[in-house]
């Protein structure tokens, strides 16, 4: 199987960024013919293509990756499947995602991270990277077996959805990833100071009569583990930052040589508190919506390289379930199918270089799993074809998860995923929504 794609703008961070064709040879990147003169022309007898991809207009980038997704099965597929959730990735432009944990049973198990791997694998979308849980049963008080976990194609570490608490335990699974060369993802929240919290605090819930999560919440814990990755010279990556605080403390630490990385997600670079009031459950997460100086702060981490990885905690719950009222409401919006349109926003606005842009949603999550990534001959094919002209407001069409719990509906989008390829299969094309699993 041969397949072309001609005329597009190659934006592959740190390696080349300019005019180009790729041919992709029987599942992976053959060769890539740069169209600015620096390297050989295509051939003429490149060999007849099955497929010849037009990309004109259009930039071709490395398959983007998000390193932080609940996927809900097994146990949850009310709000999401493998294959709804996978549907919902590649539409969106994903390649692969990283998927939390929490699911029940939790995947703190080798016969629960095999059961997500073999239900991906016929699903045959999006590749998926089981994150295995640090503790059993996310419960924080005794280490899973992470080889055994690694051994069966785990490829993080996370107790996500829980602070893991106890310091020494943490202490020791970031020196058993080091060991495993598995990344150790961070819920970062003190749950005394979080308490009953559902919004963050300040006067917008004091106004709403709620009760508050201050950012102390998640800074401290951030700081914590910025300590424990220093005491023991291992890495460690904080998920969803959602405050000035802890942006501060993360640059600081970056500084020092603390081999520390970062992810936000766009509900915090785009939203703050304020959306509670119009969008009420559906702009409920954890950690919360935060003021206008916390999303100042975290455009300015992601502009100054202080955060390395845009991803959406996608985080699926069913309409009756956020219905039930901001108090008693799960935690959590879906992402997948809007992560890169808003995020091209940044790019609008020049906080963002395009190629930085992908490099926090392709390359760095990747490099953070220990995966090869780019447009190299001999790389498994994973590409995303993006339009950045288009202009369109997020209509809830767009979504192909199983739940619709987001704030975004009726925001303005620049651009969109025209065609993702993984593996070389053309999962996914705008337009022609047939999703070509296996
Ligand atoms: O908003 C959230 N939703 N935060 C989490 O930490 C967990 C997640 C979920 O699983 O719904
Ligand atoms: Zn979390």
């Amino acid at each position: 199987m041969r397949i072309r794609i001609v005329g597009g703008t190659i934006v592959d961070p740190g390696r080349y960024v300019g005019p180009g064709e790729i041919l992709i040879v029987d599942g992976r990147i053959a060769a890539v013919y740069r169209g600015d003169g620096t390297g050989p022309p295509p051939p003429e007898d490149a060999g007849a293509p099955h497929r010849i991809l037009d990309a004109r207009q259009k930039i071709v980038t490395p398959g983007l990756v998000d390193l932080h997704v609940h996927l809900r099965e097994p146990g949850f597929e009310h709000k999401e499947t493998i294959a709804s959730g996978c549907r919902a990735a590649v539409s969106g432009g994903f390649t692969a995602v990283c998927c939390m944990a929490n699911t029940r049973p939790v995947n703190d198990e080798p016969e629960v991270t095999r059961h997500i791997l073999s239900r991906a694998a016929q699903v045959g979308l999006a590749r998926v990277y089981p994150a295995a849980a640090v503790t059993k049963g996310l419960e924080g008080r005794e280490l899973c077996d992470h080889a055994a976990l690694k051994a069966v194609g785990a490829a993080a570490l996370s107790d996500d959805g829980r602070p893991l608490v106890d310091s020494r335990l943490m202490r020791r699974a970031l020196e058993i990833g080091a060991e495993l060369g598995l990344p150790v993802i961070a819920h970062c929240e003190d749950p005394y100071l979080a308490a009953e919290g559902v919004m963050n605090e300040g006067p917008t819930a004091a106004e709403l009569g709620l009760p508050g999560i201050p950012n102390a919440c998640e800074s401290i814990m951030v700081l914590r583990d910025i300590a424990l990755s220093e005491l023991t010279g291992a890495p460690v990556h904080i998920a969803h930052v959602s405050t000035a605080e802890s942006v501060r403390a993360i640059r600081e630490a970056k500084s020092r040589g603390v081999r520390v990385t970062a992810e936000t997600a766009p509900h915090y670079f785009l939203l703050t508190e304020e959306a509670v009031r119009r969008h009420g459950a559906n702009a409920k997460m954890n950690p919360p919506l935060r003021r206008p100086r916390d999303r100042e702060a975290l455009r300015e981490g992601l502009a100054d390289g202080t955060i390395d990885v845009i991803a959406t905690d996608h985080a699926p719950h069913a309409p009756a379930e956020k219905a039930a009222g901001l108090r008693e409401a799960p935690n959590g919006v879906i992402g997948l199918e809007t992560a890169l349109a808003l995020s091209l926003g940044l790019v609008e606005e020049k906080i963002l270089s395009i190629e930085v842009l992908i490099e926090k949603i392709s390359v760095n999550p990747l490099r953070i799993l220990g995966k090869d990534c780019g447009i190299v001959p001999g790389y498994d094919a994973d590409l995303t074809i993006i339009d950045r002209q288009a202009r369109f407001v997020i209509t809830e069409d767009l979504i192909r998860s199983k739940s619709r719990n987001t704030p975004f509906i009726g925001m303005p989008a620049y651009g969109r995923a025209v065609a993702t390829i993984v593996g070389g299969r053309i999962v996914y094309e705008y337009g022609k929504d047939a999703f070509r699993g296996k």
